[in-house]
C-alpha cells in the first residue's frame, strides 16, 4: 500500500498507482476517498465503499465463516491445480530440452506420462472444486433466504403497504439466486485464477525476474481500466435492479388487476407499460455488457504487448547468450504467460461482475436490515383479561405525518357487550380495529384491554384473542375447506363443518370440493368470499369479535341467517360491529358515530334517534332508501 495515498487521503484523484491499486483491492485509500467530500469525482474513485465492505463482512460472518474448514478444503484443491501448472511448465522445459538436445527418447516418454498424470489430477480437482463450492454456496444462500423470510414475516403491515411485491420477489428469488451463483462459481473461480497467477508468476519470476518486468509494465493500464469499468457497472447495475423490480411489479399489478384492465379497455396501455419496462431492461443489459466488454479486449491487447516484449527481449537474451536462458526456457516462459493470461482475463471479468454483485448484495442486505416497529416489548406477557373493556384513551394516530387521522380519540368497548362503530367512508372505523389488534401502533395515548395496555401484551396472545371478519377479505388459492381451516390449522373436521354451516357456506363446499379458488379467490363471488371470512371467525371463536362490514355483500335472506348465527357466536363475547347499513347495528349496546376521525355522537340507538343528530339523519336517509 502506498504511503502517498495515506498522506493525502483527500486527494485520491491525484494519488499514485499504489493508491489506485489499493483502491482496487479495498485498501485504506478507498476508505479515505469514501469519507472525503461527497464530490462526484471522488465517488468515482471508490470501488469498495465502506458499505460494500461492511456488506461483504456481514455475508462472510453470517454465512461463510462457519464453513471455513470446507473453504480451506476448496482452497487446498485450488492450490493443487496451481501447482499442476507450475509442474507442467517445469516438465515441459525439460521435455523441450530433451528434444532440442537430442536426449533419450525414454526421458521424453517419462515427461509425457507425468504431464498427463498431472492433468488427470487437475481434471479431478476441476470436478471436485465446483461440486463442493456450489454445495457450500447454495447452503449459505439457502440460509440467507431463510433469514430473509424470517425477517420479512416480522415486518409491519405498513411495510407491505408501501413495498411493491415485485421488489420483494426480486430480492427473495432472483437476487438471492444470483448471489449464490456468484459466490459458488464466480468467487471460487476467481480464487482459482488468482492462485494460478500467483504460483505461475512466482515460477516465472524465479526463472527470470527481468523478463517478468514485461508483464508488470502493463499492470497500470489494467488497473485504470478496471476502475473506470467498475464505476460504470455499479451505476448501471443499480438501475438494472430497479428496472427488474419495476417489471416484476408491473406484471403482478397487471395480473391482479386484469378485470379492471379488460373492463376499461386498457390492454394496449398495459402492453405499452410492460413493453417499456422490457425495453429498459434490455437497454440496461446492453449498457452493462458495453461496460464489461472493454475488459477482455484490453487484457488481450495487454497480453499481446507482453508476448512481443518477451519474444523480443527473451530472444535477445538468448542471442546475447549472457542470461543463461536457452530456447527451451523462452518457449516455456511464453507458455507460462499463456497459462497466466487466461486466468488474468477471467479475474478482470470477475472484478467487473463483483461490482454488479455488490449492488445486489446491498439490496438484499437492505431487506435484511428492515426493522419492524411493532414488536413485543420487553416484559410483555400473555396474561390479560380478554373479557375486559377495550379502551382507546386520548389516541393519536396518522398514516402519514401530514394527514392526522385521530387526535385525542377516546372510546370504550364494554367487555361482553356489542359495540357498533358507524360513520362515513374514510372516517377511520377500520383504523380503530387495526389499532386494537396492533396492526398499527398508536402514536400517542394508549389502547388497553381489561386495564392492561396492549403494548404490554405479547402480540401473539393479543391477536389470538380476536376473531376478525375484515373488510378486505384475503382468500388463498386453495380449497374453501383449506381457506377456512387457515385460521385454526388444528381444527377438527367437525369444527370446520360447524363453522361452514353457520356461515351458510357448507353447500358450496359440497359443490366445489377440493378445487382451489384461484389467485386471491378470484373464482368466488363477493358474498361467497365474505362467508368464508365469517366461517373463519366461527372456527376461531376467539373471545373478541371484530366484524368490519362483515355481511355487506350478502343478500337479505342469507344476511339474516348469518347475522342470527353471528349473534349466537357473539353472545357474551366482546363484539365490535362496523357497518354502513345502520339497520345492522340497531341492537348494539352502544353506538359510536365517527366523523373524520372524531366521535361526534354516541349512545344507544333509541337515544341517538331521539337526539335527531347525524346518526338519526343517516338512519332516516337509509330507511327512506328502502321505502
Ligand atoms: N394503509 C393506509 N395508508 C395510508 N392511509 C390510509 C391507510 N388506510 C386507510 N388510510 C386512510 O385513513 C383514513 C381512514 O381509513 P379507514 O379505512 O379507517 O376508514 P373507514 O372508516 O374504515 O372507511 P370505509 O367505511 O370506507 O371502510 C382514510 O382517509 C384512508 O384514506
Ligand atoms: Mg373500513
Amino acid at each position: 500500500m502506498s504511503t502517498e495515498a495515506e498522506d493525502r487521503p483527500s486527494e485520491p484523484r491525484r494519488a499514485g498507482l499504489g493508491a489506485r491499486l489499493s483502491a482496487l483491492f479495498g485498501g485504506r485509500a478507498a476508505e479515505a476517498a469514501s469519507e472525503g467530500q461527497a464530490d462526484e469525482a471522488d465517488r468515482r474513485e471508490q470501488l469498495f465503499t465502506i458499505r460494500d465492505r461492511d456488506n461483504i463482512a456481514w455475508f462472510w460472518n453470517s454465512y461463510l465463516k462457519k464453513r471455513t474448514p470446507w473453504l480451506f478444503v476448496v482452497l487446498g484443491m485450488i492450490m493443487v491445480q496451481g501447482v499442476v501448472y507450475q509442474q507442467f511448465l517445469a516438465l515441459t522445459e525439460s521435455g523441450l530440452r530433451v528434444i532440442f538436445e537430442e536426449g533419450e527418447f525414454s526421458d521424453l516418454v517419462r515427461v509425457c506420462l507425468i504431464v498427463f498424470g498431472l492433468f488427470v489430477v487437475r481434471a479431478g480437482m476441476s470436478y471436485l472444486v465446483p461440486r463442493l463450492s456450489v454445495f457450500l454456496a447454495s447452503n449459505a444462500v439457502q440460509e440467507l433466504r431463510h433469514d430473509l423470510i424470517n425477517r420479512v414475516m416480522m415486518l409491519d403491515l405498513a411495510y407491505f403497504e408501501r413495498t411493491k411485491p415485485g421488489d420483494l420477489i426480486l430480492r427473495l428469488v432472483l437476487q438471492a439466486q444470483q448471489l449464490s451463483i456468484f459466490v459458488g462459481q464466480g468467487t471460487v473461480g476467481a480464487v482459482r485464477d488468482a492462485v494460478t497467477i500467483l504460483i505461475v508468476s512466482g515460477y516465472l519470476i524465479y526463472k527470470s525476474a527481468t523478463l517478468f518486468l514485461a508483464t508488470v509494465v502493463i499492470l497500470p493500464a489494467i488497473v485504470l481500466l478496471m476502475q473506470y469499468v467498475s464505476h460504470r457497472i455499479k451505476d448501471v447495475q443499480r438501475k438494472a435492479e430497479n428496472a427488474m423490480g419495476a417489471y416484476m411489479g408491473g406484471i403482478e399489478e397487471m395480473a391482479n388487476g386484469m378485470r379492471t384492465v379488460k373492463i376499461s379497455n386498457q390492454e394496449e396501455n398495459e402492453k405499452g407499460r410492460l413493453r417499456k419496462a422490457t425495453e429498459d431492461i434490455k437497454d440496461l443489459a446492453l449498457r452493462l455488457q458495453a461496460a464489461q466488454a472493454l475488459v477482455v479486449p484490453t487484457i488481450d491487447l495487454a497480453s499481446a504487448i507482453t508476448y512481443v516484449l518477451v519474444i523480443g527481449g527473451g530472444g535477445w537474451f538468448v542471442l546475447m547468450g549472457t542470461s543463461g536462458m536457452d530456447g527451451a526456457a523462452i518457449i516455456t516462459y511464453l507458455l507460462g504467460l499463456v497459462l497466466i493470461f487466461d486466468p488474468a482475463r477471467m479475474l478482470a471479468q470477475f472484478f467487473a461482475k463483483l461490482q454488479a454483485n455488490l449492488i445486489i448484495l446491498n439490496s438484499v442486505r437492505e431487506l435484511y436490515e428492515e426493522v419492524p416497529t411493532i414488536t413485543d416489548t420487553p416484559g410483555a406477557t400473555d396474561d390479560f383479561d380478554v373479557a375486559g373493556d377495550i379502551r382507546l384513551e386520548n389516541v393519536r394516530f396518522s398514516y402519514s405525518p401530514d394527514v392526522p387521522l385521530f387526535d385525542g380519540l377516546d372510546m370504550t368497548v364494554r367487555g361482553g357487550k356489542t359495540t357498533a362503530v358507524v360513520g362515513a367512508t374514510g372516517s377511520g372505523k377500520t383504523t380503530v380495529l387495526s389499532l386494537m389488534t396492533r396492526l398499527y401502533d398508536v402514536e400517542g395515548g394508549k389502547v388497553t384491554i381489561g386495564g392492561k395496555p396492549i403494548r404490554d401484551i405479547r402480540i401473539r396472545a393479543l391477536r389470538g384473542a380476536f376473531s376478525v371478519v375484515a373488510q378486505d377479505i384475503v382468500i388463498f388459492n386453495a380449497s374453501i375447506w383449506e381457506n377456512i381451516r387457515y385460521v385454526k390449522p388444528e381444527a377438527t373436521e367437525a369444527e370446520i363443518w360447524a363453522a361452514a354451516e353457520a356461515a351458510e357456506i357448507a353447500d358450496l363446499i359440497h359443490q366445489r370440493g377440493d378445487s382451489p379458488l384461484g389467485p386471491k379467490g378470484s373464482q368466488l363471488s363477493g358474498g361467497q368470499k365474505q362467508r368464508i371470512a365469517i366461517a373463519r371467525a366461527f372456527l376461531r371463536s376467539a373471545p373478541i369479535l371484530l366484524l368490519d362490514e362483515a355481511t355487506s355483500a350478502l343478500d337479505q335472506q342469507t344476511e339474516d341467517k348469518v347475522k342470527a348465527a353471528l349473534a349466537r357466536l357473539g353472545k357474551d363475547k366482546t363484539t365490535i360491529i362496523v357497518a354502513h347499513r345502520l339497520s345492522a347495528v340497531t341492537h348494539a349496546d352502544w353506538i359510536y358515530v365517527l366523523d373524520a376521525g372524531r366521535i361526534v355522537e354516541e349512545g344507544r340507538h333509541a337515544d341517538l334517534m331521539a337526539k335527531r343528530g347525524l346518526y338519526a339523519g343517516m338512519y332516516e336517509a337509509q330507511k327512506g332508501g328502502y321505502e
